[in-house]
């Protein structure tokens, strides 16, 4: 009894000193590295190639140290990896480019990260005018390979953001009211299984679970390969305008009006921003409005942004034609910081829409007054308005599970939508729980004042969710009931219901 006490101490002792002593841990990753597939793919913590994958997190926060990372190169690989994990009933995360921000989006502390980031290639066939394009990219290398071929596909408005996550959560591109959600542009998914089948994913085979990737995110299979239609038109015109604050509310006038109107110009994309950046000291408080205005069939000064061409008090101006890829350079945020994001999505009313930005300035107090920009010199907020409109869903290439159109029928013919997401960013691990209380406050109280107007949708977009938001439920039950259907038909041991740790599951 002494001696089996002595035992547990000691190895409780040699637990917190080195998490290889977990058994589980030495099991899953020893399975891997001895795996003569995988042998020379495995990371553990002790080696430089770990750490580069670590510090290659969009947000620091979802940086999460796995006990090893599997890095596999081919489907094949990805197969294995699947087969190994699976028999060993190993917790693990799945990564594709790892921009999403939450801790645990795509990596865990509690197993193994498989991570695809160095699949990270595109190719194009123009015989089918399809691209190929591999789940560990960035969508700059997919813009930078298609460009001289002089297409482009729906991909995301900030070119360093990865492509895995983008694609399986909806996508929402500058191309999104003439081309629908970038998941809808997907005409066929290779996808690893959980038992390491590797199949595809098409409208003609397993259109089931092709439907079910298109908004089912990381709980179906892990996907290796992206079909995508392509867009004839590798040229847009647009950009960022920056606007002093107080032009705010006339910038929120035109965003309501564009998106009641936009059936009369799907090939224009507007995004409104309203921010606080303490070092943008030519702006009283820090404090500026922006508007991300485009039109994807490169025509300058389109009549379809027209009333947000004529607000004065603009201070900056980045408008002009220019390829996709360099276009979509401007979005691109600072990396390596706390972020959190949280989002909601309510009628296309200005009543909400005003009340989000008051509210927001109270947001920025609270940061003021909680954190101070003297004790954290990232710190910084970002409130954004993006459109929801029915040419989102028509346009694409065939259905989604998104479940988006429940919300245009329940909010009236010709209505619209508003997306509304607020950014979080400090630089100190030590502020991030003062972030997520400000921020999650922000968005209830968002939420409930909606609610008592009758303009709340309550849809989460799920590539902006915070781990709280549950925006699978938010699909509606018929999508929900259906995703659980291919779940249980291509994933009947419910290895990405249980085993995996990162991401939203279907609820059950
Ligand atoms: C700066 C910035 C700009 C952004 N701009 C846009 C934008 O313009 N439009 C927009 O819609 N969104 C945008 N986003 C949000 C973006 O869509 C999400 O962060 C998305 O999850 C990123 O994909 P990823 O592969 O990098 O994510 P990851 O964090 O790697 O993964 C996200 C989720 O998808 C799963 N996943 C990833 N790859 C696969 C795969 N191959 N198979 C199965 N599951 C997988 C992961 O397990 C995880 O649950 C932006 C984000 C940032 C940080
Ligand atoms: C790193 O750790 C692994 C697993 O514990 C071990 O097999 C390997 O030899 C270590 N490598 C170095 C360089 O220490
Ligand atoms: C792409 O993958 C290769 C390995 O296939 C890797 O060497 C390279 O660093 C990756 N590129 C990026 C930008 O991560
Ligand atoms: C792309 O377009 C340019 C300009 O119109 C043309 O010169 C070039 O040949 C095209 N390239 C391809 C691969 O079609
Ligand atoms: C659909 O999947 C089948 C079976 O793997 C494959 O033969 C076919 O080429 C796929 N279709 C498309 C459009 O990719
Ligand atoms: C708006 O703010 C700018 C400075 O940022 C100032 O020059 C301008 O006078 C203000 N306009 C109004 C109407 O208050
Ligand atoms: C793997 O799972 C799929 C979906 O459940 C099934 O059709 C297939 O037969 C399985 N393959 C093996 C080898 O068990």
């Amino acid at each position: 009894m002494a001696r089996i006490g002595a035992l547990a101490i000691a190895v409780a002792v040699l637990a917190t000193a080195e998490t290889a002593v977990n058994p589980v841990a030495t099991t899953c990753c020893n399975a891997l590295s001895r795996n003569p597939v995988l042998h020379d793919k495995v990371l553990y913590p002790n080696s430089s190639a770990y750490e580069d994958r670590i510090k290659d997190y969009y947000a620091a926060n979802a940086a999460l140290r796995p006990w090893c990372m599997v890095l596999p190169l081919t489907s094949e690989e990805t197969s294995e990896t699947m087969r190994v994990i699976t028999a060993n009933k190993c917790p693990f995360g799945m990564r594709g480019g790892g921009h999403m921000v939450f801790a645990g989006s795509s990596s865990t502390d509690h197993g193994v990260t498989i991570d695809l980031g160095y699949m990270n290639y595109t190719t194009y066939d123009p015989r089918t005018k399809l691209a190929y394009v591999r789940p560990g990219g960035t969508w700059s290398e997919v813009y930078g390979t298609l460009g001289p071929h002089n297409v482009t596909v729906t991909g995301a408005r900030s070119n360093l953001v990865g492509v895995g996550g983008f694609l399986l959560g909806g996508g929402n591109s500058l191309h999104a009211a003439a081309y629908g959600w970038a998941c809808q542009n997907v005409e066929n998914f290779k996808v690893v299984l959980a038992n390491g089948s590797i199949i595809n994913a098409n409208r003609s085979h397993n259109p089931d679970l092709w439907l079910g990737l298109r908004g089912g995110s990381a709980n179906l299979g892990l996907v290796t390969r992206f079909d995508m239609r392509t867009i004839p038109e590798p040229l847009t015109w647009g950009g960022g305008r920056f606007w002093a604050y107080n032009m705010s509310d006339a910038v929120v006038e035109a965003t309501v009006k564009f998106t009641d109107t936009i059936e009369e110009h799907v090939d224009c994309s507007v995004e409104a921003m309203f921010g606080w950046d303490p070092t943008n000291t030519q702006q009283p408080g820090g404090m500026y409005a922006v508007a991300s205005l485009d039109n994807v069939r490169n025509e300058a000064y389109p009549k379809g942004l027209r009333d947000f061409l004529v607000i004065g008090g603009v201070y900056d101006d980045f408008l002009e034609s220019r390829t996709v890829l360099d276009r979509t350079t401007l979005g691109n945020g600072v990396d390596g910081l706390q972020d959190v994001w949280v989002t909601g999505s309510y009628n296309n009313d200005i009543r909400i829409l005003r009340y989000g930005l008051k509210r927001f300035e109270e947001l920025v107090q609270q940061l003021k007054d909680q954190i101070g920009y003297e004790n954290d010199e990232r710190l910084g907020a970002l409130l954004q308005y993006q459109p929801l409109t029915e040419p989102m869903i028509r346009n694409g290439d065939g259905p989604s599970v998104l479940g988006l159109e429940n919300y245009f029928v329940k909010a009236g013919k010709n209505s619209a939508g508003m997306l509304s997401t607020v950014l979080l960013q400090a630089a100190k691990p030590a502020h991030l729980a003062a972030l997520e209380r400000i921020g999650h406050e922000f968005q209830r109280d968002m939420d409930e004042h909606a609610t008592e107007l009758g303009v709340n949708w309550g849809w989460k977009y799920l590539n902006y969710a915070d781990y709280s938001e549950g925006p699978i439920a938010r699909y509606g039950e018929e999508s929900v009931e259906f995703l659980r259907k291919v779940a249980k038909r291509y994933d009947p041991y419910g290895v990405f219901q249980n085993l995996r740790q990162t991401g939203f599951k279907i609820p059950m």
